[in-house]
């Protein structure tokens, strides 16, 4: 929970769940990075807020850690949907997305569309919205069945099962399969637009952090921060 830091403003605690390169993950030297983990840190430098060390979270604990004070914010490419926007709140919108697949490279699978995908054995991360259009645009159809449908702690974990091929296709933010196709033996065999739009999650109670996050959003939209970031971690 928050605590008011000597000097400083109130510290806040940020969440994330790593292995969504290139939003957070790892690096080499096994140190927490990526875009939002430097663009939060340059949002909240423009507030009186104070960051203090990252909380590393399954992505589905996210929502939980806030609720029950464990973290302050979450810093993790989520995407504000309307579900999640009745349990805590977001700031302006920082990023779009769309939904990828991902197939392995050199594989005779290369599908389309959607129902190109019908029957196959499907993975997403759990409580994505990756796995969202696997469940309503898939299984509620019947045109995949529960049982082929294996929801992963990380996409790393997905990745690694889709080149072992015991999955078909991935589906997942359009920015990370392009990384993980750029990294990995895995290729984007198509894009599934579903507009997506990646906000700061707070708690419900927390006006004035959430007003803080926006303003400060705007400042480092306006100076140019933002968009040295973004050069940093999209580099095409
Ligand atoms: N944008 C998607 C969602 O909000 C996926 C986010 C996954 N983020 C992560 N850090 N693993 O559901």
């Amino acid at each position: 929970g928050c605590t008011t830091g000597g000097g400083g403003g109130t510290e806040i605690t940020p969440g994330t769940a790593p292995g969504f390169p290139p939003f957070e993950f790892k690096n080499d030297d096994n140190e927490l990075v990526g875009f939002d983990i430097d663009l939060l840190e340059a949002v909240v430098g423009e507030t009186d807020y104070t960051l203090g060390s990252w909380e590393e979270l399954e992505f589905s604990s996210l929502i939980p850690g806030l609720q029950n004070d464990r973290i302050d914010v979450i810093a993790a490419a989520m995407t504000i949907t309307e579900d999640r926007d009745e349990t805590i709140d977001f700031s302006d919108p920082y990023y779009n997305a769309d939904q990828s697949i991902l197939v392995a490279s050199g594989g005779d699978f290369s599908p389309s569309s959607l129902d190109d995908l019908e029957g196959r054995r499907l993975g997403a991360q759990e409580g994505t919205t990756g796995e969202s259009v696997i469940q309503s645009e898939l299984i509620e159809s019947g045109q995949v069945s529960e049982s082929n449908y294996n929801a992963y702690g990380s996409y790393v974990l997905a990745v690694e099962d889709l080149i072992n091929g015991n999955i078909d296709a991935i589906v997942i933010d359009q920015p990370v399969a392009q990384t993980f196709a750029s990294q990995r033996d895995v290729d984007i065999a198509f894009t599934y637009e579903t507009g997506e739009r990646y906000g700061f999650g707070v708690r419900t109670d927390d006006d004035d952090l959430q007003e803080a996050l926006n303003s400060g959003l705007a400042t480092v939209q306006d100076n140019g921060t933002y968009e040295e970031i973004r050069n940093e971690w999209f580099s095409s």
